[in-house]
């Protein structure tokens, strides 16, 4: 039998995880199983267990169990404790593994579009999981200073305080939405307002050099005003490939190019 894999959350069905990983895995040249598995709302704990009780290697953790994910493990990479959050797991000596592949998923998009992270100034918007997880990664790759703008100041302001002295080489800064603007290398938008289909206005006195939305395959304000300026954007499905060939490189012992698959 060929190793087993999965991906679980709730829901599961629209999922890329599985395509993704057959495609690496016929691109390197090992044979594996990848599928989706839907967990019950409450019962992601027990739905765990049975996968690798079954023999299987690896899981990827979706919505909305990435924090469940996290409580449940043994041992933990850097990048996890700090996110707070795990979207891969493994077993090893008989112990639950979990780390957090997001993050460094987003800075080798980022890299394999050549915009460069090395002292650059980034704004990110929303303070939620999802600016959680990128920001240690974001900052080991260099960026000079971070700047959290949330609808909810106060979101912001406690992630800068969690998160600061993990970052001591960047400066992190929270604004409120409201008070957008300055000039910004990236600026990269982490809220769900995409997937609600609400718009974010960005002012004029607010520019940028790139722009990077997290989301991807959702119609977005914000690329359609990054584009409207003729700035270089993304949607975040490099971001999904790249979080997914790191997952890769943990199970399998080998990491696929990005670039061979956006
Ligand atoms: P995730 O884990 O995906 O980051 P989350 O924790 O629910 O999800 O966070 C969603 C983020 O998107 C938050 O920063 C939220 O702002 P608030 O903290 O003020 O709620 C932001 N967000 C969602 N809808 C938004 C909108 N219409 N306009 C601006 N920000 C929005």
């Amino acid at each position: 039998m060929s190793k087993q894999f999965a991906v679980i959350g709730h829901p599961i069905e629209q999922s890329r995880s599985p395509e993704l990983h057959h495609a690496f895995a016929k691109k390197v040249g090992i044979e594996l199983t990848y599928q989706k598995r839907l967990a019950p709302l409450d019962g992601f704990i027990p739905s765990i267990k049975d996968f690798f009780a079954q023999g299987g290697i690896g899981l990827n953790v979706t919505v909305p169990f990435k924090e469940q994910a996290f409580q449940q493990c043994k041992v933990l990479t850097e990048r996890a404790k700090i996110a707070k959050a795990v979207n891969t797991l493994w077993v090893k000596n008989g112990q639950l593994h979990g780390d957090n592949t997001d993050g460094q998923g987003l800075v080798d998009a980022i890299k394999a579009l050549d915009w460069s992270l090395e002292n650059s100034s980034i704004l990110i918007l929303g303070a939620g999981g999802a600016t959680r997880g990128v920001i240690y990664p974001l900052a080991q790759a260099g960026t000079k200073k971070i700047v959290i703008a949330n609808r909810t100041l106060v979101r912001a302001e406690q992630l800068v305080n969690d998160l600061k002295d993990f970052v001591p080489h960047s400066e992190l800064q929270a604004i409120s939405l409201e008070n957008l603007d300055g000039h910004f290398d990236l600026i990269i938008n982490a809220t769900s307002a995409s997937l609600s289909g609400d718009a974010l206005i960005l002012p004029k006195t607010l520019t940028f050099k790139y722009a990077y939305e997290m989301a991807y395959g959702k119609p977005s304000s914000f690329l359609e005003q990054a584009k409207s300026r003729g700035v270089p954007y993304s949607d975040g499905y490099g971001m999904l490939v790249g979080q997914a060939i790191e997952s890769f490189n943990i199970w399998n012992g080998i990491r696929p190019n990005l670039k061979d698959f956006i």
